[in-house]
């Protein structure tokens, strides 16, 4: 067989019918484990257990949860720089690894990084907090709490 041949039958093949719809039906299966892991990836954070403090920042891994006088908010846990995970310090988000500091809304107070911290979408669900790390939300957003 020659190399043309070949490709012929390498044409046919991928233009196949049922290749094609094992392409779509692989890209729908795909999109579907995708939006599960997005799923899986929220942040749960129990109101009942725990009142924060105003003022006060709650590290919960890849998001910082934080109160102030109008109520909860989330910031990512990743610095704008080149992403490493920030520290609170008690007044300011310091990051180990180039030493940007961002301030307790995420404002940056001293770069390497040029961007404040992101912002997160949260809810409130009953007793619960469910905040998103990979959903940006307007700063303003906030979530009441008592
Ligand atoms: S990654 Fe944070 S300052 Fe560079």
């Amino acid at each position: 067989m020659n190399f043309s041949e070949q490709r012929r039958r390498f044409l046919k093949k991928l233009f196949h019918p049922f290749t094609f719809l094992g392409a779509v039906a692989a890209y729908i299966t795909g999109k579907f484990a995708e939006s599960g892991r997005v799923k899986s990836k929220r942040v749960i954070y129990d109101l009942s257990d725990s009142h924060l403090k105003m003022g006060e920042v709650k590290d919960l891994g890849k998001v910082f949860l934080i109160r102030d006088e109008e109520g909860l908010f989330a910031l990512k846990a990743k610095c704008t720089h080149l992403g490493c995970k920030p520290i609170w310090n008690g007044k300011l988000f310091h990051c180990p690894c180039h030493g940007s500091e961002f301030d307790l809304e995420g404002d940056v107070v001293h770069g390497p990084a040029k961007r404040h911290l992101e912002a997160l979408l949260i809810k409130k669900s009953g007793d619960k907090l469910i905040i998103f790390p990979d959903r940006p939300a307007p700063f303003s957003q906030r979530v009441k709490v008592d």
